[in-house]
């Protein structure tokens, strides 16, 4: 199946600079679990964001020793250089020329540095999608944008898996389900936006940074976890049979629905996590507080706000945009603020 992505062998290298800004997204039915080569354990699908994202430039100078520079806000970063040059003789085989040069990759991320928001989605997202900016450049044949934004996603995948789905907009599903036409364990498709009911489509997702800095578990060794988690099958299944009931949701416009799945899907994340052998939690006090507020707004206000969470503690505060979304706003601002580390939220938007 990955020969479709191999590269061909004839190339024209030259000194280039290309760029590329991605954005970071949020998954809705979770990935957590993989086999080799990075192919999930069950389907995701996640809303791309609007202004988390990662903005790299990555500078090739051809012919020269192989290596790799990366500089993260003009600061040098010698292990996510070297976590970058592992990367790239991984993928040799899909882009054959890639070993040939010297790189100096600079990246910035909108979002506060150590915040706890994913930058390996949009930051392998943005690396991928430099990749391919240089092998169109180098290739001696072109191809069609839709065909260069797969074999990205392709790339991305095996950078950080949920890298895949930051290449498109929207509702993207990675990891094969039968519910979503064209979909593969190999690289991210879009979720059809005509089966998207409008309400999923004006969506806010604020971000509480409830702790910032490095997290006690990597994802990396999370997801190796699952492999001797007993209960890691039964979760599997109910990821992928959570789509029968997500399609109707999203196609209906059923928000309550909508987000007893999402919440359950959040709960379930973490609840892997406490399940692990050894086990680990990543929610922090504030994390519990800010959830159990929020419950009792809901209920007693009946305002659809609702959240869900990464591998990590910040919260992901979700609500559409409508007329109950000031309230909403008000409520986050005087009420779960305090329960960030530093007053820290990011205040993003689904990107469609
Ligand atoms: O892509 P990774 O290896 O960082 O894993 C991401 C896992 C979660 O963020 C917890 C879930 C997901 O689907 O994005």
């Amino acid at each position: 199946m990955e020969n479709q992505f191999l590269g061909n062998q004839h190339f024209n290298i030259s000194n280039q600079v290309v760029s590329a800004t991605c954005p970071s997204n949020i998954a809705l039915i979770k990935y957590w679990g993989k086999y080799a080569n990075q192919i999930p354990a069950n389907p995701s699908i996640s809303y791309t964001l609007n202004h988390c994202n990662t903005q790299t430039s990555m500078e090739f100078l051809a012919n020269e020793p192989f290596s790799v520079q990366t500089f993260l806000a003009g600061n040098e970063e010698l292990k996510f250089a070297e976590k970058i040059e592992k990367y790239f003789k991984n993928i040799e085989q899909y882009l054959p020329w890639i070993l040939k040069g010297k790189y100096v990759i600079k990246t910035e991320n909108t979002f506060p540095h150590s915040s706890g928001i994913a930058s390996s989605a949009s930051g392998f997202g943005a690396i991928a999608s430099c990749l391919m900016s240089l092998d169109e450049i180098f290739s001696t044949d072109n191809h069609q944008p839709s065909v260069i934004n797969q074999k990205a996603s392709f790339l991305a995948r095996l950078g950080s898996g949920s890298a895949c789905r930051s290449l498109y907009n929207g509702l993207v599903v990675w990891g094969k389900t039968d519910e979503v036409e064209g979909s593969s364990d190999l690289y991210a498709v879009k979720y059809p936006d005509e089966e998207i009911h409008p309400i999923f489509k004006n969506f806010n997702d604020w971000v509480l940074l409830i702790h910032e800095g490095e997290k006690s578990v990597s994802s990396t060794v999370g997801h190796g976890l699952m492999n001797t988690n007993p209960y890691a099958e039964r979760r599997f299944q109910e990821a992928r049979d959570n789509f029968v009931p997500l399609k109707e949701i999203l196609k209906t416009g059923n928000l309550e629905k909508f987000i007893k799945l999402v919440e359950h899907e959040a709960l379930t994340l973490h609840a892997m996590m406490m399940m692990s052998e050894p086990a680990f939690i990543l929610m922090k006090t504030g994390t519990l507080e800010v959830i159990n507020k929020l419950w009792s707004f809901r209920k007693e206000t009946g305002h659809p706000l609702f959240f869900t969470l990464d591998a990590g503690a910040n919260v992901h505060l979700l609500f559409p945009e409508n007329e109950s979304s000031d309230a909403i706003k008000n409520f986050i601002e005087t009420e779960l603020l305090q329960h960030t580390q530093k007053g820290g939220v990011v205040k993003d938007v689904m990107k469609f």
